[in-house]
């Protein structure tokens, strides 16, 4: 999420050779967009960057800001991705030499890699962090509920940990991107005595967690989205994303009271939530 970068000059060089038409442009992206329109040009940019061209290149290349390329991803997927790849293959089942925190300040050398996690959901969390709460404040078999899930962590972790998992979002895109990150299969014995949880995982409001029964969630874990930060990533409806701060306080005071309904007495509800600048 840290990612800055500004466009650089288009000045002539061998790689501005447009890939529609094949001429040499002194400024490919202004070229490409006057002689083919701004379709072929988002094309372009979207196939530069499935083909593996990194963010600087192609802000250099085609004279864009990395905000405008993260806006391209974006409104063409869905979601905001940073890589459009497909997954790497699993390394590691676990982080090495994990240690559960115990201070009130946590903080994570990296941002974690094992199985399928990785930084590609721009809003996403560390796995540090919901290995931390689900460790802390649930059991094997308990019921964990992340009506944010975006691109599946929570869901990830706790099927690592033999939690039963709910996992919502509004976006469909998340919840196919969390469907893909929860594609594999633990070994045999990853578990000892306990059986694999597949989480559930489903298109949802966390507004409306009408059916859900009262007292029957052992954990949440909440990352909700950060009010109006990112105002252009979302085109859907009920996106929490793409409030201005009083509305999102009123609607994640819905979100609060479902929150207390479905929880079971004494347990927790765990949240993270960014600073917001103006
Ligand atoms: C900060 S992201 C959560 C990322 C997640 N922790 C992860 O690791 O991928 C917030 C998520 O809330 C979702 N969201 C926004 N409004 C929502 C709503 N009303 N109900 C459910 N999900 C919502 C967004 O689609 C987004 O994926």
């Amino acid at each position: 999420m840290n990612h800055r970068m500004e466009a650089v000059g288009n000045a002539y060089s061998g790689d501005n050779i447009c890939p529609i038409c094949h001429i040499a442009a002194t400024s490919l992206g202004e070229h490409i967009r006057n002689a083919h329109g701004e379709e072929e040009f988002r094309r372009a940019v979207l196939e530069a960057k499935a083909g593996g061209m990194s963010d600087p290149e192609i802000g250099s290349r085609f004279g864009i800001t990395f905000k405008q390329l993260e806006k391209f991803i974006t409104e063409t997927y869905g979601i905001n991705i940073s890589a459009l790849e497909k997954p790497k293959k699993i390394k590691h089942w676990a982080p090495k030499d994990f240690r559960e925190e115990t201070a009130t300040v946590w903080s994570f050398k990296q941002r974690g890699n094992w199985v399928t996690h990785d930084g590609k959901y721009r809003g996403n969390w560390s796995p540090y962090i919901p290995r931390n709460l689900i460790l802390k404040y649930s059991k094997p078999g308990d019921v964990v509920l992340d009506y944010f899930v975006g691109g599946g962590t929570t869901a990830v972790e706790a099927k690592l940990l033999g939690r039963r998992c709910i996992a919502r979002d509004i976006n469909p895109a998340c919840i196919g991107l969390t469907s893909g990150n929860l594609d594999f299969r633990l070994p045999e014995t990853f578990l000892g005595e306990l059986s694999t949880c597949e989480p559930e995982v489903l298109v949802g409001d966390a507004r409306d967690l009408s059916d859900l029964s009262n007292n029957s969630i052992d954990l949440i874990c909440a990352h909700p989205p950060y009010a109006g930060i990112i105002s252009y990533s979302s085109k859907v409806e009920g996106d929490l994303l793409k409030l201005g701060i009083e509305e999102f306080l009123q609607e994640i005071q819905k979100v609060a009271k479902e929150s207390y309904r479905v929880l079971k007495p004494g347990r927790k509800c765990a949240i993270l939530i960014g600073d917001t600048r103006q």
